[in-house]
C-alpha cells in the first residue's frame, strides 16, 4: 500500500467509526477560490477549490459526500449540490469544527443540463482566480463497512451519478488490499463518459480488484450485454453474469431518480437486502420547489408556533395555517443562515431532529430509515400538523 493509498484508507476508517449517520458537522458556507476548472468532456468540467489552512477542518470530508454552491443568476440566489469526485485525504474527522487536518483543495465534477441554470452559467463562465460561496461537506452517502477486507462492494451509476462513485470506488480499493469494487457505469455514448481517463488509471492500477462495466445506449460495445439502454432485462442480465449479487457486501446507486428505482426495485426482486443498499438522487423530476417564498403574517390569522435551535440558539417563528409553508421556509424567515440546498428533500442538509409536535413530511429521498426512527425530518419537506413544533437543527 503506498503513501497515498495510506492516507485515503485513513479518511475513510473514520467513515466507519465516527459515523456520518450519528454525529454531524453543522453546514456552513464560506468563500473559496476557484483552483482550477478542468474540462471533462464536451458538456462537464471538474471544478476544483483551494482551501485555505484555517478552514480545512471545516471541509473534511467522507468519500461519497457533497457540497453545496451558492452564486446569483439574474438578481436571484441560486444553490446547488455537487458530489465530491476525489477521495478524502483529510482525516475524515466528521464532527470536526474547523482548523485542523482536511483537505489543501475539494473537487467537484458539474455535467451540463440542457437549460439548466447553474450547470450552464458554470460551464459557461467560471474561471481560475473566481469566488464562489461552497459549503461544508454534508451527506450519508458513504459506507457503512467497518472492514472491507475481504469486502465486495458495488456501484451503478448514470451520467454524472459517477462524481461520488469515482471517490468511494478510490477509497475502497486503497483501504485494504483484499477488498474488490465492481463498477456498472451508463452513458449516452463514449464522449460522454465522464473521467474517462481516472476511470481507466484506476482499472490499471487495480486489474484484479476493480471490475469496470461501461454500458452505452447508443454505441455498439463489442459486448452485446453492454449495448443499450439499462433496462430491466439487461440490470437483470448484467447482476446475474457481471456483478454477482450474492457476492455484494454494500451497493451505491447514483443518477436519476428513474434509474436509482429501477435498481432498487431489481436488487429487491433478486433478495438484496435494503439495508444493504445506499442511494443518491441527483433529481426527483418533481417542478422546482420554492424556497424562502415570502409570507405576510396576518395578526388575526390562525399560526403554528415553530421553535427551533441552531448553533446553539433558539429562535421562534409563527406560520400562518393557511400558507402550508414548510418548517424550512418559516425558519428562514427569522434565520437565513438555516441550512438547505435542493429545497426538494434530496440532499438532506435541511435536516433536523423533531423535539416536539408533530409533522407531515411530503417527500423524503434523502433520509435513511434509522434517521426517521431517531425523529430526524427533512425541514424542507415537513408541515406542522400540531399547534406547537419544536425542532434542533444542532443534534
Ligand atoms: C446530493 C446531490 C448531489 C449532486 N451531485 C452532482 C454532481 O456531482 N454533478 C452534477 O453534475 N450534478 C449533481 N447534482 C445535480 C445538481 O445539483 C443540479 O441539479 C444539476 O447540476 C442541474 O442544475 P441546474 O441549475 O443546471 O438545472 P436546473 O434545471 O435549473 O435546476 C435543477 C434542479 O434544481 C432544483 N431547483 C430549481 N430551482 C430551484 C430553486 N429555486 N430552489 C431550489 N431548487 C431549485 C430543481 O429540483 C431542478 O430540477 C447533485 C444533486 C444532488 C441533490
Ligand atoms: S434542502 Fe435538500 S432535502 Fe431539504
Amino acid at each position: 500500500m503506498g503513501l497515498e493509498d495510506e492516507r485515503i484508507a485513513e479518511s475513510f476508517l473514520a467513515s466507519a467509526v465516527g459515523g456520518p449517520h450519528g454525529s454531524r458537522r453543522r453546514a456552513r458556507f464560506h468563500t473559496l477560490r476557484v483552483a482550477a476548472v478542468r474540462p471533462l468532456t464536451e458538456a462537464s468540467i471538474e471544478v476544483t477549490f483551494a482551501i485555505p489552512e484555517e478552514l480545512r477542518g471545516e471541509y473534511d470530508y467522507l468519500a461519497g459526500q457533497h457540497v453545496a454552491l451558492r452564486t446569483q443568476l439574474d438578481g436571484h440566489e441560486v444553490r446547488r449540490s455537487y458530489s465530491l469526485c476525489r477521495p478524502s485525504t483529510g482525516s475524515g474527522a466528521i464532527d470536526a469544527g474547523g482548523g485542523g487536518d482536511g483537505p489543501q483543495t475539494i473537487s467537484v465534477a458539474i455535467k451540463r443540463d440542457l437549460g439548466g441554470a447553474f450547470s450552464t452559467w458554470a460551464q459557461t463562465e467560471l474561471k481560475v482566480g473566481d469566488q464562489l460561496d461552497v459549503m461544508s461537506p454534508q451527506g450519508s452517502f458513504t459506507s457503512a463497512l467497518a472492514d472491507l477486507d475481504g469486502r465486495h462492494v458495488a456501484g451503478i451509476a448514470a451520467g454524472s451519478g459517477i462524481t461520488p462513485l469515482m471517490a468511494l470506488a478510490a477509497t475502497v480499493l486503497a483501504r485494504s488490499e483484499t477488498s474488490r469494487f465492481t463498477l456498472v457505469y451508463t452513458n449516452r455514448s463514449t464522449t460522454d463518459v465522464m473521467f474517462v481517463e481516472e476511470l481507466s488509471e484506476l482499472k490499471d492500477r487495480y486489474p484484479t480488484r476493480l471490475a469496470l462495466h461501461h454500458v452505452l445506449s447508443r454505441e455498439q460495445r463489442t459486448a452485446p450485454l453492454l449495448s443499450g439502454r439499462l433496462d430491466e432485462p439487461r440490470l437483470r442480465r448484467i447482476l446475474d453474469e457481471l456483478v454477482f449479487p450474492e457476492t455484494v457486501d454494500e451497493w451505491f446507486l447514483c443518477g436519476p431518480f428513474d434509474l436509482v428505482q429501477l435498481c432498487r426495485d431489481t436488487l429487491a426482486d433478486m433478495g438484496v437486502e435494503a439495508s444493504h443498499v445506499r442511494y443518491e438522487l441527483f433529481t426527483t423530476g418533481d417542478p422546482a420547489p420554492q424556497a424562502g417564498r415570502p409570507v405576510v403574517v396576518r395578526e388575526d390569522a390562525e399560526v403554528y408556533r415553530l421553535e427551533f435551535s441552531l448553533d446553539g440558539q433558539s429562535s421562534t417563528v409563527e406560520s400562518p395555517v393557511d400558507a402550508h409553508e414548510s418548517i424550512l421556509n418559516a425558519a428562514l424567515r427569522v434565520r437565513p443562515d438555516v441550512p438547505f440546498a435542493c429545497a426538494g428533500g434530496v440532499c438532506g442538509t435541511c435536516r433536523a431532529r423533531l423535539i416536539e409536535g408533530s409533522v407531515a413530511m411530503t417527500e423524503n429521498y434523502a433520509l435513511e430509515p434509522d434517521e426517521l426512527e431517531r425523529g430526524y425530518v427533512l425541514t424542507c419537506q415537513s408541515h406542522p400538523q400540531t399547534d406547537r413544533v419544536v425542532v434542533d437543527y444542532d443534534v
